[in-house]
């Protein structure tokens, strides 16, 4: 068997998955429609035509826009629902699903509208499909610590329905150190942390995720690179990086995908794994990322096998489930 043989069929976990980042047009359409809600955009093809992005920011701006139309718990659920077809179609068995309720709350959303939707949409899936998931609360870091504290108020009824705590948004110029305190607490009430790091800012930034915010693994993370001893402490320590290749491209952090760094960082020894970030927007679920590293980058047949252990290995799945896929 082949790469790519391999890869279509065989079991696989996802690490780095914004939902609101998996809104495909035609239901964002369909549901803007039901809900009265006017989008700036005419047709789907025309939002599509929109998808072209110079940096983060670019992206983020049309993604905020696109989440202002879900406003009821069965659109959380269907659009929930609809990544758990993806995932049951490529054999995706888990997936740990990153929300920003901020985004909603701030529009007057309540956060228990946002949770319920995609929770009851987690029960469906596992009862349909039999995929696992758990959930990952992400802060947006562009706006203040204290209003990441009350998003961690707001989650505490449902404390039992989420894993982790997240960071996430415009990189640059909003450092971990500015959350340092809201993780603290967080990781008090239980959640593992996590944070975005390295994407578009300095290797700095990772310094910070590890030391200020001792982060259990490290969203994107591509920019260690450019700090050979921070390679070093990653390796040593073993910590995951969940990379999202067809993300860097279409945010231009790669110019393009034959350049992706994600052979050479395994090569270098660093725990890393594919993930497809935000799939409506950077033209590919998770098989296609790995089918794109695969094609442009020759993985062979043992690194891809690798990479898909290390989604498993680096879940947060209890370590019995682990095993039942290592
Ligand atoms: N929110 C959704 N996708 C993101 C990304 N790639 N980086 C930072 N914040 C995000
Ligand atoms: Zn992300």
């Amino acid at each position: 068997m082949n790469a790519l043989e391999y890869i279509k069929k065989v079991p696989k976990a996802e690490l780095h998955l914004h939902i609101e980042g998996s809104f495909e047009p035609e239901l964002m359409f369909e549901i803007a429609q039901r809900n009265k809600i006017e989008i700036p955009y005419s047709s789907i093809g025309e939002l599509k035509k929109a998808y072209q992005f110079g940096n983060l920011q670019d992206f983020l701006d049309i993604y905020y826009a696109g989440a202002n139309v879900l406003i009821h718990e069965q659109d959380f659920y269907d659009l929930t629902m609809a990544y758990f077809k993806h995932c049951a179609e490529e054999n995706i068995v888990h997936t740990e699903i990153m929300f920003d309720p901020q985004t909603h709350t701030k529009r007057g959303v309540a956060f228990s509208t946002v949770i319920n939707g995609i929770q009851r949409a987690r029960e469906d899936a596992e009862r349909q499909y039999g995929i696992s998931s758990l959930l990952i609360m992400s802060y947006l870091r562009h706006l203040s610590e204290e209003d990441a504290f009350e998003t961690l108020q707001q989650s505490l009824p449902f404390r039992h329905l989420i894993k982790s705590v997240g960071l996430d948004s415009s990189e640059k110029g909003n450092p971990p150190s500015k959350f340092r305190k809201v993780f603290e607490a967080s990781v008090k009430e239980g959640y593992i942390p996590v944070a975005h790091a390295g994407e578009e800012g300095p290797a700095e930034y990772i310094c910070e995720a590890l030391d200020l915010l001792k982060v259990a693994r490290i969203d994107h993370g591509n920019n260690c690179l450019t700090d050979p001893k921070l390679v070093e402490r990653l390796v040593e320590e073993k910590m995951a990086l969940t990379v999202c290749p067809l993300s860097n491209t279409a945010l231009r952090n790669v110019d393009d995908i034959k350049n992706h760094p994600l052979k050479k960082m395994l090569d270098l020894g660093l725990q890393v794994t594919v993930n497809s970030d935000d799939p409506a927007y950077f033209g590919g679920y998770l098989t296609q990322n790995y089918i794109s590293c695969i094609e442009a980058l020759d993985l062979s047949l043992e690194q891809v096998k690798q990479l898909v252990r290390n989604s498993f290995q680096y879940s947060f799945l209890p370590e019995e489930m682990k095993e039942k896929f290592l």
